[in-house]
């Protein structure tokens, strides 16, 4: 699949790596059937940049991100490259690798809460991460201190073990504990899941400050995509393991140019709408059974406006808006020049409705970027 790069080149003789390079990154899970969880992925990420990672449940969000410091089980094979830094981690050495994963990016894991030890204290177990990575660190519990009152948690809570917190406070917990090594990198899959709306939109603001103000890089997994959209500054829209469409967050919820991200965009109830609230959310149909290989687009078989060439054609990433070129979205309606695709490009309106007709919550004069749940704070 075509890389979607929304790093612009730098002046002649300042050259450095990007922060993050993925380039047709694949993971295959072994098994009787094996499972092809992500399937040539590229894209890449500069310090202070966000990328957030939408897609439905299945689709590989974790495995990717896992992939990407190799933290998957024996059973997961991966190809591709990862560079980090300029440094490749997919040969690296494990000794390398694990420096990496603490000083140079970190994950706070789907499901983050149940990962903290429940018989240490808060305090102890960041300080591990810490003198684990830099032998001989001295003014620690100050720098713990500081790092729990950056992330919103009282430092007189050192001491403090997890059960005695809040859930919002364990989830900041654990992101200060992804801090405490200065990483450059921060991978955060699902970090708001389970948090009520109130302490989701402290968490994720807390996420963005610290993008902004240390210009670390950070990719943010959801399934929310109003929520990456605030949050982010590019989205990838992951389906069966591929990203089919990537660019600007905000023009990308706003104006969809994929059928699958105009489904998802639309699945959100708007503000002020009750029926919207009681519409059918999802697609008709599953996505694809994971071990199959899948010749042409992979979404066809739930498409709404799939046409015959779609089952067979070779689908990449093409530029899909001329005001937006890092724009890319695998979906033959975006060449104006496809083979009987008389709908030419497709605008936001055709994407629109191809997901009311595929039964989602669309309402035509709704902003998605404005559909947040309800009860969710606006920043
Ligand atoms: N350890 C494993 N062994 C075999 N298959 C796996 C394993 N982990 C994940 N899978 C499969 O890989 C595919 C992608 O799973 P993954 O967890 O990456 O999806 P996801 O997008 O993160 O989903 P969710 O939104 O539910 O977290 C799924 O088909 C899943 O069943
Ligand atoms: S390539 Fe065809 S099947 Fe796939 S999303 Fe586009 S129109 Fe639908
Ligand atoms: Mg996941």
């Amino acid at each position: 699949m075509a890389t979607a790069s929304p790093t612009p080149a730098p002046a002649a003789g300042t050259e450095r790596a990007p922060l993050l390079e993925v380039s047709d990154l694949s993971v295959t899970y072994a098994a009787a059937r094996p499972v092809r969880a992500v399937r040539g992925v590229s894209f890449t990420l500069d310090r202070g940049q966000t990328l957030g990672v939408a897609g439905e449940s299945g689709s590989g969000k974790t495995t990717m991100a896992l992939a990407l410091l190799r933290l998957l089980p024996s059973a997961a094979r991966i190809e591709g490259s990862v560079r980090f830094q300029g440094e490749e981690l997919t040969t690296a050495k494990w000794g390398r690798l694990r420096a990496v994963r603490w000083d140079g990016a970190s994950v706070v894991f789907q499901g983050a809460m149940g990962a903290l030890n429940p018989v240490r204290t808060i305090g102890w177990q960041i300080r591990e991460a810490i003198v684990q990575h830099e032998r001989g660190a001295t003014g620690v519990r100050r720098r713990i201190e500081e790092l729990l009152d950056s992330v919103g948690i009282p430092a007189r809570r050192y001491e403090a073990y997890p059960h005695e917190l809040s859930g919002g406070q364990r989830q900041r917990a654990m992101i200060a504990m992804a801090l405490a090594c200065r990483p450059d990198l921060i991978i955060a899959d699902e970090p708001t899941t389970a948090l009520d709306v109130i302490v989701q939109g402290q968490v994720l603001e807390l996420l963005s400050g610290l993008v902004r103000e240390s210009g670390i890089g950070m990719i943010m997994i959801s399934h929310d995509l109003s929520v990456l959209a605030d949050t982010c500054g590019s989205l990838a829209v992951m389906y069966a393991g591929e990203i089919v469409e990537h660019g600007p967050s905000r023009e990308l919820v706003r104006e969809p140019r994929h059928p699958y991200t105009g489904a998802l965009a639309a699945a959100f109830p708007t503000i002020g709408d009750p029926e919207s609230r009681l519409a059918p959310s999802g697609l008709p149909g599953d996505p694809p059974d994971a071990s199959l290989v899948l010749p042409g687009c992979p979404f066809a078989p739930r498409c709404p406006v799939v046409m015959d060439e779609c089952t067979s054609a070779e689908i990449e990433l093409w530029e899909s808006d001329p005001a937006h070129p890092e724009r890319r979205s695998a979906c033959l309606r975006v060449l104006g020049d496809a083979p009987e695709t008389a709908a030419g490009r497709p605008t936001a309106g055709f994407v629109a409705n191809a997901a009311s007709s595929a039964g989602s919550a669309t309402n035509p004069s709704r902003d998605p970027l404005s559909g947040h749940r309800a009860e969710e704070p606006l920043r």
